[in-house]
């Protein structure tokens, strides 16, 4: 029987769902509980930014041409390590790695899972004190058990993915993670210091008022987007429009957003990049994932992200997710 607790923590959680699988071996919560622990230790850094000298440019450019601030790497080093330490993930992709790193030790070797992550997302914001978070996807090996992982592990299509989540460093620090069986979001207690249940059985609302692009590539995008981007401001909507805009430039805050209380989020092809900014494997698959077992949708404007095949880990592509009703109302303009 149950103990009713009050308020549960994020291991008492993931155990209590095991209790309700039998055949489950307890790996996945231990992934979570890696996770979980790197969060922590990042977070605490994150809330130090503002006063040691952590901030600015690491120095190093990263595999997309971008810079990578220190934070960046300190994020990346933590997931890192605590994976490689724990006892159920085989390898791992990271925004900040060019390439995968397989653990390759004899009890990684036997584990069931690998990882992908972006380790900290939005960091173009840290110096400016804005919310920003970590991204991370969970895929079942397909490789053999006992050897090392391999490549085909992490280039599997977005539906596979076992469980997904993000965090996110904001006003209060959460945890939201998303398994077949549905979204739950934990906000650290940092009396505790752990994750406690406070967003059970996450749906995002099926209608939104909020759209959330980047309004200075407009003139970048296909006219269909530029169409319906247009029509969100507009006031004779069956919907109930114009909308709100509303455009953090860190993914993980607007569609954490977008999710609780509805919306649309678009990072859309521009002509200079016609695959966006956006990566498949650590940034949309995993949001994907997400907002579609909370209920909502995620393309890349023509198919679902979650059937794309991915042939490359550090990928781009074009990216639409949130409320369904909006959603359809996008694919109208975009499929026209
Ligand atoms: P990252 O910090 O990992 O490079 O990702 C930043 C991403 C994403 O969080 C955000 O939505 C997007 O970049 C913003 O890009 P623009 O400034 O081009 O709108
Ligand atoms: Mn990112
Ligand atoms: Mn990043």
């Amino acid at each position: 029987m149950a103990i009713d607790r009050g308020i549960q923590t994020l291991d008492e959680f993931t155990i209590q769902q095991m209790r309700n699988f039998p055949k489950a071996t307890g790996e996945l919560s231990g992934l979570l509980r890696d996770i979980g622990l790197a969060a922590k230790r990042v977070n605490v850094e994150v809330n130090k930014a503002g006063l040691v000298d952590i901030l600015g440019d690491y120095g190093s450019i990263n595999v997309q041409g971008e810079e990578v601030k220190k934070l960046d790497v300190f994020a990346n080093n933590q997931f890192m390590g605590v994976l490689r330490h724990g006892i159920s993930c085989a390898g791992i992709g990271s925004e900040e790695l060019d390439d995968l790193v397989i653990f390759d030790d004899e009890i990684s070797n036997q584990s069931k899972y690998v990882c992908l992550f972006d380790p900290l997302d939005g960091s173009s914001n840290i110096d400016v004190n804005v919310s920003i978070g970590t991204i991370f996807s969970v895929f079942r090996r397909v490789s053999e058990l006992g050897k090392p992982a391999t490549r085909e592990d992490f280039l599997q299509v977005g539906n596979k993915q076992v469980a997904a989540g993000y965090v996110i460093y904001g006003s209060s620090t959460m945890l939201v993670y998303a398994t077949r069986r549905g979204v739950n979001g934990f906000t650290l207690d940092p009396s505790i210091g752990e994750f406690t249940l406070s967003h059970p059985d996450i749906k995002c609302p099926e209608s939104g008022k909020i759209y959330s692009v980047n309004h200075g590539n407009f003139f970048q995008y296909d006219k269909p987007v530029q169409n319906y981007i247009d029509a969100c401001q507009k006031k004779n909507k069956s919907n109930g429009g114009p909308y709100t805009q509303r455009y953090i430039g860190s993914m993980v805050s607007d569609v954490h957003r977008n999710l609780i209380k509805g919306g649309i989020f678009m990072y859309p092809g521009t002509t200079d990049k016609p695959n966006g900014k956006l990566r498949l494997l650590y940034e949309c698959n995993p949001f994907a994932f997400i907002v579609e077992r909370a209920g909502g949708i995620a393309t890349n404007g023509k198919i679902s992200i979650l059937d794309i095949e991915p042939t490359q880990v550090h990928q781009r592509t074009p990216f639409f997710i949130g409320s369904k009703n909006m959603m359809e109302e996008l694919n109208s303009f975009i499929q026209g």
